[in-house]
């Protein structure tokens, strides 16, 4: 029982509710029964009586035997009183000496022409409805003897507890299948709980690839959709953490082979040439600046982690932020051969946000676009909707598989992993990217067709306090 407490506490609940249920409703149904042949019984002894009162009525010695007898096949006994309340005579099996019932005040109400009805237990623990009646003289004149009938309740008490013994029976049967069928059902609910812990550990000790297998589409249902996809978070998480640890210590590792074989080189004066010399300083130059880049990147990542990071907001110009980031990269797309277009609206509203970070995010998207398309152009839009400005970077590139465009965000997934090393990337730049355009409000979209192109849009909410330009 310990294993399944879930089952243990509901079948526990359930099984109070059902019995209280139970003992009310068989008590109910018992005191149902109890009542319905007391007053069966009491009704049946009433008109008994004024049926003996009535035959009776002429006192006769034959009338008397008569009723003797007939009292007899009616399975009462009857006595016949005076009105000092001494027995004049009975039938049945009536003690004469145990004469208890006939009370002194019944016996004035009776010869006071009332009727009396009682219940009395005689020595031997036996119960009788009692019921009592004057005989009236044919004169009328004076009442000389009354009547009493006496009822064994024997039979009915045996009857009742027939009854009760069945309700005991059909509550004890009841309450064994509730017994069961609530152990069945305890059993249904806490499978799949059990098997919830048993995953959920496994997981926490590193076993990434246990996944649950339970279809119901309740909530225990979903609840286990949700530790499978944790399990699966978690497992590209780690997959892409290791790939970062692998690629990281590479990519650290190819400057600072190229940094120390250059500038041995250069030390040493093993060259031959000016010419020479300028083309190893400047490989040495080249690979301190993606040195740098890559612990850049890093940095603005731990902070991003321990959210560290703080963001000078303002007005901003987006006109200016995007003409200074196409500034910036137009170098590198003319070096490329990629004709780099703007396409800037005339009134832009001013947005509330941190300028330097915004134009990081442009330039990053820029550098993309650069980085993965050969050929072609790349067009910037800066555009107002009613509700939102967006800036939109096309290019003409190599595009993203549509299955890989929801985790390109994500840190250090690169599309291909030859891909971005052959370009120097380290799949960081996007997920920066992103985190700092949320914090200050934006959001980022993507949309791409392998071989013809991508397109990136950055959006900001429309302030109603944004001035015109
Ligand atoms: N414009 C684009 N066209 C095609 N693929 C892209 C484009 N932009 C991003 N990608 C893909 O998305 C991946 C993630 O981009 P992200 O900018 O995060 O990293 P990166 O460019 O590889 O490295 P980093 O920017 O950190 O130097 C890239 O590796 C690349 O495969
Ligand atoms: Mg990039």
């Amino acid at each position: 029982m310990r294993r399944n407490r879930i089952g243990f506490k509901l079948g526990l609940v359930i099984l109070s509710v059902f019995v209280l249920v139970l003992t009310s409703l068989g008590l109910a149904i018992d005191r149902m029964f109890t009542n319905f042949y007391n007053t069966e019984k009491r009704t049946e002894v009433d008109e008994l009586t004024t049926h003996f009162t009535m035959m009776a009525e002429s006192p006769n010695i034959s009338t008397d035997r008569m009723l003797l007898k007939f009292a007899d096949f009616s399975n009462v006994s009857i006595v016949y009183i005076d009105e000092k309340g001494n027995i004049q005579a009975h039938s049945g099996e009536i003690d004469p000496s145990d004469t208890s019932f006939i009370r002194s005040g019944d016996v004035k109400t009776l010869f006071t022409g009332n009727a009396v009805s009682l219940e009395y237990t005689n020595k031997d623990g036996e119960r009788y409805f009692v019921a009592a009646r004057p005989i009236p003289t044919e004169s009328e004149q004076e009442i000389t003897s009354s009547l009493y009938v006496l009822s064994s309740t024997k039979h009915m008490d045996s009857s009742i507890s027939a009854v009760r013994k069945l309700l005991v029976l059909s509550g004890v049967g009841a309450f064994l299948l509730a017994l069961g069928i609530i152990w069945i059902i305890a059993q249904i609910l806490s499978r799949p709980l059990l098997q919830m812990r048993d995953v959920t550990r496994k997981i926490a000790v590193g076993d990434l690839d246990a996944r649950l297998s339970i279809n119901s589409n309740d909530e225990i249902g979903s609840l286990a959709e949700a530790i499978n996809n944790l399990a699966e978070d978690l497992q590209r998480y780690r997959d892409t953490r290791q790939e970062f640890f692998a690629n990281i210590s590479h990519e650290l590792r190819t400057p600072i082979t190229y940094l120390e074989g250059y500038s041995k080189v250069v030390k040493d004066r093993l060259y031959d040439t000016d010419e020479e010399r300028d083309q190893y300083l400047d490989i040495i130059h080249q690979e301190s600046l993606r040195l740098q880049h890559l612990v850049n990147d890093l940095f603005e990542l731990a902070k991003m982690e321990e959210g560290k990071i703080s963001l000078s907001s303002e007005w901003i110009d987006l006109t200016e932020i995007t003409d200074n980031a196409v500034r910036k990269i137009q170098l590198k797309a003319n070096d490329k051969g990629l004709q780099l277009n703007t396409h800037i609206s005339r009134s832009i509203p001013l947005i509330y946000g941190d300028g330097l970070r915004t134009e990081q995010v442009l330039i990053n998207l820029l550098e993309n676009a650069v980085r993965y398309t050969e050929k072609g152009e790349i067009n910037v839009y800066l555009q107002e909707e009613p509700t939102y400005v967006y800036i939109a970077v096309e290019d003409t590139g190599i595009g993203i598989p549509e299955d890989e465009l929801p985790l390109i965000f994500e840190r250090f997934y690169r599309v291909e992993k030859s891909r971005s090393r052959l370009h120097g990337g380290t799949g960081l730049g996007l997920s920066i990217a992103k985190r700092l355009l949320e914090l200050q409000g934006g959001e980022m979209l993507v949309t791409s067709t392998i071989g013809i192109g991508t397109r990136f849009e950055i959006r900001f909410m429309r302030d109603e306090q944004g001035e015109h330009t």
